[in-house]
């Protein structure tokens, strides 16, 4: 079994950011399961399915092959051979991820694959149920939050600094939905596991949330 350290929180709390910086320090690999629902959301609008033709997700589950591989340390996502990574990151693929990642057969396709590289590797892998069903014997846990306001704020500048025009209140709704269909699903919803330690980064800069992270880690 390989050293497992589970992060899980909303979107835009910045565990991307902050997990591929604790495993640079670590020397561990970064596993971003987000993009692994991406890649499957990519798949269902490649096939023109709405997110509510829940048999239709579940059928089209059983022609979906997501892999992973690394290069130069970075997690490439193929689905169903593509190399499909570049295009993963759109508001289009996150909303429709966010959706069909609540359908049970999504859920189900990924879940080996998950446990598959914890167990092989030294891992910190980021998503919303990693502590409390896909590792729930993870060695460190994490629950990285920010408020909503703060999440806006960072998605805000991220895309404006792109040169991207972008609404503020329009982001905030996208997350204030985004978070109630993540907490509120049937299937391991996301919440915070009873064991993880709760940072939240709405006052903290980037360096700040690393070093509380690896304080965790290096208490073992
Ligand atoms: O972290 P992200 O924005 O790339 O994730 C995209 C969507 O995938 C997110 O809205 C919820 C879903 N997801 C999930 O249900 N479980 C995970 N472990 C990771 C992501």
């Amino acid at each position: 079994m390989g050293y497992n350290v589970a992060i899980d929180g909303p979107a835009g709390a910045g565990k991307s950011t902050i997990a591929k910086l604790v495993a640079k320090e670590k020397g561990y690999i970064y596993v971003d399961t987000g993009a692994m629902y991406r890649a499957m959301a990519m798949h269902f609008l490649k096939k023109g399915i709405q997110p509510e033709e829940t048999d239709k997700v579940a059928a089209a589950c059983e022609d979906a092959d997501v892999t992973i591989s690394y290069e130069d340390g970075v997690q490439q996502v193929y689905l169903n051979g593509e190399n499909v990574t570049a295009q993963l990151r759109t508001e289009e693929v996150g909303n429709m991820a966010s959706k069909t990642s609540a359908i049970p057969k999504v859920r189900e396709k990924l879940l080996e694959l998950q446990r598959g590289l914890a167990r092989n590797e030294n891992v910190i892998m980021d998503g919303r149920d990693i502590g409390t069903n896909i590792l729930p014997n993870a060695d460190v846990k994490i629950y990285l939050t920010a408020s909503v306001d703060t999440r806006a704020k960072r998605r805000y500048d991220e895309l404006t600094e792109k040169g991207i025009s972008c609404d503020y209140e329009e982001i905030k709704k996208d997350i204030r939905d985004r978070d109630e269909r993540d907490m509120n699903r049937e299937t391991a919803p996301l919440r915070q596991a009873e064991d993880a330690v709760l940072v939240d980064s709405s006052d903290m800069g980037i360096d700040e949330v690393v070093r509380t992270i690896c304080s965790h880690i290096n208490l073992l």
